[in-house]
């Protein structure tokens, strides 16, 4: 169901970042309309939530944002962004990673835990997933946006970096080469055994964008109906299955069991 809320739609982008934010909205908008357990606030955990882009639209429909990074830089650009936006009070940062999840909600269990372009930089993603799961009330909802591989393949490969392609293909983690900044991308299969041993059923998966990212710019930059025409197509092919494969990014919405 999409998310038409004015929050959600604020910034300028690029087209493609405006697509991929959008997508995020709509995937992320139903999870936070269930109220926290008391019937107020959601308390929601942004993991590796960085500058906030996402957790300051969170606070501005009024849900209580923890956002943990360990980077300090992130974390005062979004005090600053935070405050700016009027919502200071209600978006926390603490600088760390998921261990430090268990003595940071106050006995609160969270509601909603967000982990987007993340379990790409951690040491060990199966303890992530763990960390998160065990700070999560049941039935709480995780939404996980992870970098899938065959979208990198797909991507090197329609823009002639064969070599990239190649080695992420065959990586055992998915990476380009050595100066490949992520430490690993995911397949669909392991990323779903991932969660499952974690005590988190998938409920949806979508891709993120699926066939955006493999349009030239230069043909969105050139006209507005192609555009138009590319939004209608990523909303078309986002839960096709057969074309998923080509997503640079998988959303995956799990619940703890
Ligand atoms: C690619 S950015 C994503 C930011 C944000 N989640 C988003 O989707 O726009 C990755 C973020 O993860 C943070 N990060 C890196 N290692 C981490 C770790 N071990 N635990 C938590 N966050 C980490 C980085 O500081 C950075 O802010």
């Amino acid at each position: 169901m999409p998310d038409t809320s004015p929050a959600l739609r604020r910034e300028r982008r690029s087209t493609r970042a405006e697509l991929r934010h959008e997508a995020i909205g709509r995937l992320v908008g139903p999870l936070l309309r269930a109220p926290g357990p008391d019937g107020g606030a959601a308390l929601v955990v942004d993991l590796g939530g960085g500058a906030g882009t996402l957790s300051v639209e969170l606070a501005l429909l009024g849900h209580d944002v923890l956002v943990v990074d360990p980077s300090p830089d992130a974390l005062a650009a979004l005090a600053r962004r935070a405050r700016e936006a009027g919502v200071g009070e209600r978006v926390r940062g603490h600088q760390g990673d998921a261990r430090a999840l268990p003595g940071l909600c106050g006995g609160r269990a969270v509601d909603v835990m967000l982990c987007h372009d993340v379990l790409e930089l951690v040491d060990d993603p199966a303890t992530t997933l763990a960390e998160l799961a065990a700070a999560m009330r049941p039935g709480a909802s995780l939404s996980l946006l992870t970098a899938q591989r065959s979208g990198a393949v797909a991507l090197r490969a329609a823009v002639g970096r064969v070599e990239e392609a190649l080695a992420a293909l065959s990586d055992p983690d998915g990476r380009t080469g050595p100066d490949d900044p992520l430490l690993r991308r995911l397949d669909a299969d392991a990323t779903a055994a991932l969660l499952g041993d974690a005590g988190l059923d998938v409920v949806e998966v979508t891709g993120v964008p699926v066939l955006a990212d493999l349009v030239p710019e230069a043909v969105l930059d050139s006209s507005p109906r192609a555009r138009e025409s590319l939004r209608r197509l990523e909303l078309a092919a986002a839960d096709h299955p057969d074309l998923r494969g080509l997503a640079s990014h998988l959303h995956w919405h799990a619940v703890r069991r």
